[in-house]
């Protein structure tokens, strides 16, 4: 299995470019189920989860080409096979993705329950319990989901919690249903927003994406589109950490400051200084971090998907800060690694309270989920001497090229088998 071997210490200096964001391309990937005609996606990441998208709908019948790179067509005439079998949902959660178009278009699906991770329970209840209220019948047997619908009817969905995908997965069935579908409580996040545009793009009508209250009139049939992945903000914000951590001077290309407002006042918090504009994001930074406390929440809150890497820079800060996480119900395995690497972390329920120490001492370390390995790499790049970070299949998940992208920036970083 891969590892990262990383030599801490050095300053990261330099330029690099964004991809585009894993959690706005797999929707988006999934919303070509809706369509018997091409969707063309521009901007997509090379990406393990990418991947494993492009094979959960290659074997339901859809065509996939690579049209150029990071440009993906995607062809629904063929769709025939309304299944995401175990092997492949058990890969990657977010296959639960393709049930709401799957049941829109085809008027059934098979999807597999994805089961229990790393970081939590994480149940899909309210994915059901909306489609339900759209009218589809859902059993659970074999622990597969069995969703039949004729044609799902528009109505109105409170959700008890902020979901993501939940909120994603029922914009998507809802836009080929009949009549009006109101989504209460809905996810603000900027992918729910880039999702929405590539479905308009398609012909459905969604308003109020980035709202709580997202409206969606159902139409008879989605056409083609051409539509570009918006820059992932938390690759973006994962390198401006790095940064922080290390100090140095680097320049972001391809993103955008404006989705990342939680987390850039609480880099400014820590030390850094930022300019922005529309196309490129610059820090600096000099010397050991602030300690900086932080509370996940759903957007426009600190995302939880920078929990993990904000405890590796606390663990090297000036001063002791609490980290708060109040989406996932275990989502501090990084901790104990971290532990490991000589960081002062102590854990009571859903709050870490970090003392910052002067310098980490390189260790062998294991990542349990995506973040939770760039944690460790974050904290691989100021220890001191070698980190070796075990079973990083989790971060070719999620993040593209890391370690060419972090090399091209200075530091000492590569891959071994
Ligand atoms: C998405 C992101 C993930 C991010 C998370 C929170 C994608 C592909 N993944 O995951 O990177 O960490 O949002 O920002 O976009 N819940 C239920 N019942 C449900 C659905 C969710 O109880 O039916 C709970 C979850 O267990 C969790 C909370 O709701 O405690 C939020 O989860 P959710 O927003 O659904 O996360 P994902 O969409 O899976």
């Amino acid at each position: 299995m891969d590892k990262l071997i990383i030599e801490g210490g050095r300053a990261l200096e330099g330029r690099v470019r964004i991809s585009g964001a894993k959690n706005a391309a797999l929707p988006i990937l999934a919303a070509s189920i809706l369509t018997s005609e091409t969707l063309c996606v521009e901007n997509v990441p090379r990406l393990r989860d990418v991947s494993t998208m492009c094979g959960l709908l290659t074997q339901m019948g859809l065509w996939v080409r690579q049209a150029a790179p990071g440009a993906l067509e995607l062809s629904g005439h063929a769709l025939s096979n309304p299944l995401a079998p175990y092997d492949l949902v058990k890969t990657m959660r977010a296959s639960i993705l393709v049930l709401g178009p799957l049941v829109a278009r085809c008027g059934h699906a098979r999807v597999s329950l994805p089961g229990g991770c790393a970081i939590g329970l994480r149940p899909v209840d309210l994915h059901i319990k909306g489609l339900q209220a759209m009218g589809a019948e859902i059993d659970i047997a074999h622990g597969y989901l069995h969703a039949r619908a004729q044609r799902l009817k528009g109505t109105r969905i409170v959700l008890d919690l902020v979901t993501v995908t939940g909120t994603e997965n029922l914009m998507m069935a809802a836009a080929l249903a009949e009549g009006t579908t109101v989504i209460e409580n809905a996810a603000r996040e900027p992918e729910v927003i880039d999702l929405a545009r590539c479905l308009n793009a398609m012909g459905a009508q969604v308003r109020g994406a980035g709202s709580d209250i997202i409206t969606i009139e159902g139409v008879d049939k989605l056409h083609g589109a051409r539509h570009a992945v918006m820059p992932d903000r938390i690759e973006t914000a994962t390198f401006l950490a790095a940064a922080t951590m290390t100090g140095g001077r680097i320049t972001l290309e391809g993103t955008s400051a404006g989705l990342l407002d939680a987390v850039l006042d609480k880099l400014r918090e820590a030390g850094a200084s930022i300019a922005a504009n529309d196309a490129e994001i610059t820090l600096e930074a000099q010397g050991r971090p602030r300690a900086v406390s932080i509370r996940t929440a759903p957007y426009p809150g600190f995302p939880t998907d920078m929990q993990a890497q904000f405890m590796a820079l606390d663990a090297i800060a000036d001063g002791t800060a609490r980290v708060t996480e109040t989406i996932f119900e275990n989502r501090f395995m990084h901790a104990q690694e971290l532990k490991r690497m000589g960081a002062d972390v102590e854990v009571e329920g859903n709050t870490a309270v970090v003392r910052g120490i002067e310098r980490l001492d390189g260790a062998t370390v294991m990542a349990t989920d995506l973040r939770a390995s760039a944690c460790l790499v974050l904290a691989g790049l100021v220890a001191r001497g070698e980190t070796v970070v075990d079973r990083i299949y989790h971060l070719d998940r999620g993040y593209e090229q890391l370690e060419a992208k972090l090399s091209a920036l200075g530091a000492r970083i590569r891959r071994a088998a």
